[in-house]
């Protein structure tokens, strides 16, 4: 039998020892310590300045709470399972330091409120940092994107080569998602950002508090409206948890595409040694362990937004002790999502771009047979038309072993006798580059504004 608890008053027992283990939520929400501890110390001055406590009791209470805090970050203060959860233990320290004052400092307030403010403290902050962590690698990407604006690499369309395109115009690719991420992020903070604090159990309370004043204590925007749904929703996790998959999912492509690019088959680019383990067994191998990684945890980051999900489905209102389980998913999630978003940062730094291997590669594939196409129309022959005779000309290339800059004007004279000396240049891979000028091409002259306005909104933020 366990000891016993802050809520025992109504037991005529102690609850066996495998179902406190079970109940227990601390050993993960013990990381929302300093979050509560900041609650609290609202809450309480809110209760004084309503006079539904001393102001001196108010003043003990917070002195004993920062004591605590500094207590808890030099590691003083240990739990125990049958603290149950990071609140019982906070509110046990406080009562075991001042005594009987310690008991009013949850007047007017219940662990249901107190929870859903500690979540949203803590989101508060962690979708800033995760904001800052998005812009340093836009900011890198963007780097990286300028140090190599003009090397030319194969594009892919069904993993098939398809067209010339700049490596700066494909990582910015990269550079876009996240800037949609990020705008994700900070609309999610708005929704975040209201003190759910009052709302008590589920319908609010008999005295007369302020909600307002705990919400200007702590920052917040302003109040939930319904003390019902503030209880009962994890909305704003959910939301955090959305955008988390999502980022992660970008970065799992970029992984991917570096792990295909890594390849000796490729060799696009070469992932530094920092960020690569070898084998155990075979003696040349480097393999791309942290790319394989940051595209593995997709798996578990995908989890814990569809876990949430499943845990609030059918959920009656309002608090049920199902939502305690919202807290691993957050947490896993978030730290999964700040490491990845790390290591690829430092993985764009260090990576090599292979600027000849790209340029070989560009060679074969007929990747410039959209413009020789686009030629065609030039002189007059309908797209369908052009598209159907440079398809005879590949095939053409294919059984005779040629490049389509190798064929002689007579053997194209063959396929389509409008075709003259011009076309050489016409095909050339930089030039089929740099006549994408349309807005979001490919092209130098849009990539350059590209990065231009991309530096704007990293100015703007
Ligand atoms: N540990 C709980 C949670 O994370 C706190 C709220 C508990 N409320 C209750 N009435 N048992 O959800």
């Amino acid at each position: 039998m366990s000891k016993l608890k802050l809520w025992e008053g109504r037991f005529s027992k102690s609850t066996s020892q495998i179902f406190d283990l079970f109940n227990a939520s601390i050993m993960t929400d013990i990381k929302l310590f300093e979050y509560d501890i900041l609650g609290s110390t609202a809450h309480v001055k809110m209760l004084a300045k309503c006079n539904i406590i001393l102001e001196d009791e108010a003043k003990l209470i917070i002195d004993a709470l920062y004591q605590i805090l500094e207590d808890f970050k030099s590691g003083k203060i240990k739990y125990e399972i049958s603290d149950e959860d990071v609140h019982m233990l906070i509110e046990k320290e406080l009562i075991k330091r001042i005594g009987e004052v310690g008991k009013k400092v949850h007047t007017a307030r219940s662990r249901n409120d107190q929870v859903v403010l500690d979540e949203r403290l803590f989101c508060r902050e962690k979708n800033l940092h995760l904001q800052e962590l998005i812009k340093m690698l836009i900011n890198t990407i963007v780097n990286l994107a300028e140090e190599n604006i003009d090397v030319i690499m194969p594009g892919f369309t069904h993993l098939q080569k398809a067209q010339p395109i700049l490596f700066s115009h494909y990582i910015l690719a990269y550079a876009q998602m996240l800037k949609r991420d990020l705008l994700r992020l900070r609309q999610n903070y708005s929704i975040t950002n209201l003190s759910p604090l009052g709302s008590a159990a589920l319908a609010g309370t008999t005295f007369d508090i302020d909600r307002f004043f705990v919400a200007n204590e702590l920052g917040f925007e302003s109040v939930t409206e319904n003390s019902i749904d503030t209880v009962s929703e994890r909305d704003f996790v959910l939301d955090m948890l959305f955008s988390l998959a999502m980022i992660q999912m970008h970065l799992s492509r970029l992984a991917e595409d570096f792990i295909i690019f890594n390849t000796d088959e490729f060799k696009f680019i070469e992932l530094d040694d920092s960020f690569c383990s070898g084998s155990s067994i075979m003696p040349q191998k480097k393999n791309p362990d942290a790319l394989e990684l940051i595209r593995g945890k997709t798996g578990r980051v995908y989890a814990n937004l569809i876990g949430l999900l499943t845990v609030l489905k059918g959920l009656p209102l309002s608090y049920n002790k199902d939502l305690q389980e919202d807290k691993e998913f957050l947490f896993d999630s978030i730290e999964t999502v700040e490491m990845s978003l790390v290591i690829i940062n430092e993985i764009l730094k260090t990576l090599k771009v292979n600027k000849e291997n790209m340029a070989i590669s560009c060679k074969s594939g007929f990747i410039n047979a959209t413009d020789l196409a686009d030629y065609l129309v030039t002189k007059g022959v309908a797209f369908r038309d052009a598209h159907f005779i440079v398809g005879n000309i590949v095939k053409y290339c294919i059984e005779s072993s040629k490049t389509l800059e190798d064929l002689s004007l007579e053997e194209y004279k063959r396929f389509c006798e409008k075709i003259r000396e011009d076309v050489y240049q016409y095909i050339k891979i930089e030039t089929c580059v740099n006549r994408r000028k349309s807005y979001g091409g490919t092209s130098l002259e849009s990539v350059k504004r590209q990065i231009d306005n991309l530096k704007k909104f990293l100015k703007s933020l």
